[in-house]
């Protein structure tokens, strides 16, 4: 089993954890949050031996091998990069960094010292995966593609009377692009590669964080949309139109619920679902993997850190068109 440390005492972590645990690999020693009673208390729930208010003194401990890092994205960069200089490999939530560049450096030190660092965004390592790429396969020649991922934020109506949550605070480098958008991004470079001309808009809040996206990715003979919201609630689902059918998929960020509809009339249902503790644990297992056998995972490894640094810069691209603009970007 390896240790591991997680950051961020949010309703992910848990899951993570949950899921971590569930793998048989992984072994909870030590939490992060930055208030003592919260870390203790996280710790309790979740039996690990030691907690931590102070990520110097975490980072440096011989107490963990790896850390889960679940905090808000604008300090991804920073935490990731003090965990990796102390020899810690690190699993960091989605999106890694607001600018290619900075995910860049991270894979650079990772790759220095012979670390792991990945993405924990579920397209990368559910293994339900494959049945999506074999599906559409069966599709003949794909010409639209809709991906999309709104959901209504459990903190909008905390928005709408005067709060100011996280998810919608451009100084946390989150709104709808960054939080739900990066997962109709994946799909489309994953599937498709890069595009060879884009447009993008956003619905700006007055907090500067954008509140829903529109993007269109042009492929030769393909168009992709993504759509994504945090203010409103979608009632359609994602899915892929090709000439000989069509592929439904109910959630493009967990990989859930896949129907195949034949130009035929034939209907097929080839995945359902998962808890989402699951999902994390299909992360977790990866995780582990690249850290105990880098040689046979070489290239799965090599695959989720340039598609990370592919999406991050899509992400800015996009973010530049549409007027989404962070503190950081200067
Ligand atoms: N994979 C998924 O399905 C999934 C789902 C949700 C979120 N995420 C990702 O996980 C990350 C965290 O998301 P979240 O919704 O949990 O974020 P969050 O609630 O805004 O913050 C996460 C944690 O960071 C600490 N924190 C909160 N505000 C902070 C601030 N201003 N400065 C420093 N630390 C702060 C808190 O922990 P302490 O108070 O204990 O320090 C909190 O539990 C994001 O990158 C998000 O994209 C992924």
């Amino acid at each position: 089993m390896l240790r591991f440390g997680t950051i961020g005492s949010g309703w992910i972590v848990d899951e993570y954890i949950h899921g971590a645990k569930d793998s048989g690999l992984w072994e909870l020693t030590a939490v992060y949050s930055r208030e003592e009673q919260r870390a203790r208390e996280f710790a309790q729930k979740h039996g690990a031996a030691h907690w931590f208010t102070n990520l110097e003194e975490m980072a440096a401990s011989p107490l963990l091998d790896a850390v889960y890092i679940a905090s808000p994205n604008a300090l991804h960069f920073q935490q990731a990069k003090l965990f990796l200089e102390h020899g810690k490999h690190v699993l960091c939530e989605k999106p890694l960094c607001a600018q290619a560049d900075k995910v860049a450096q991270l894979q650079g030190i990772a790759k220095e010292r012979g670390l792991v660092f990945l993405e924990a965004i579920m397209f990368l390592h559910l293994p339900q995966r494959t049945i999506l790429e074999e599906a559409l396969k069966r599709l003949g020649t794909i010409s639209l593609v809709k991906l999309d991922f709104c959901q209504r934020s459990s903190k909008l109506d905390g928005y709408l009377s005067g709060q100011l949550p996280n998810i919608f605070n451009p100084a946390l480098e989150t709104g709808a692009l960054m939080d739900l958008g990066v997962y109709c991004i994946y799909p489309a470079l994953a599937l498709f590669g890069e595009p060879e001309s884009f447009s993008a808009d956003a619905l700006m809040l007055p907090t500067g964080a954008d509140g829903a996206g529109v993007v269109t990715l042009r492929y030769p003979g393909k168009l992709v949309t993504l759509t994504y919201s945090k203010l409103g609630q979608a009632g359609a689902n994602s899915d892929f139109q090709g000439t000989e059918g069509t592929l439904s998929v109910e959630s493009i960020s967990r990989l859930a619920g896949f129907t195949l509809r034949t130009r035929q009339g034939q209907v097929e249902e080839l995945y359902g679902d998962d808890e989402k503790y699951q999902l994390m644990g299909w992360e977790a297992k990866d995780f582990y993997r690249y850290i105990t056998e880098p040689q046979a995972c070489a290239q799965e490894y090599a695959r989720c850190a340039e598609l990370s640094l592919l999406a991050a810069s899509w992400m800015e691209r996009i973010r530049k068109q549409a007027g989404i603009v962070f503190e950081s970007d200067s």
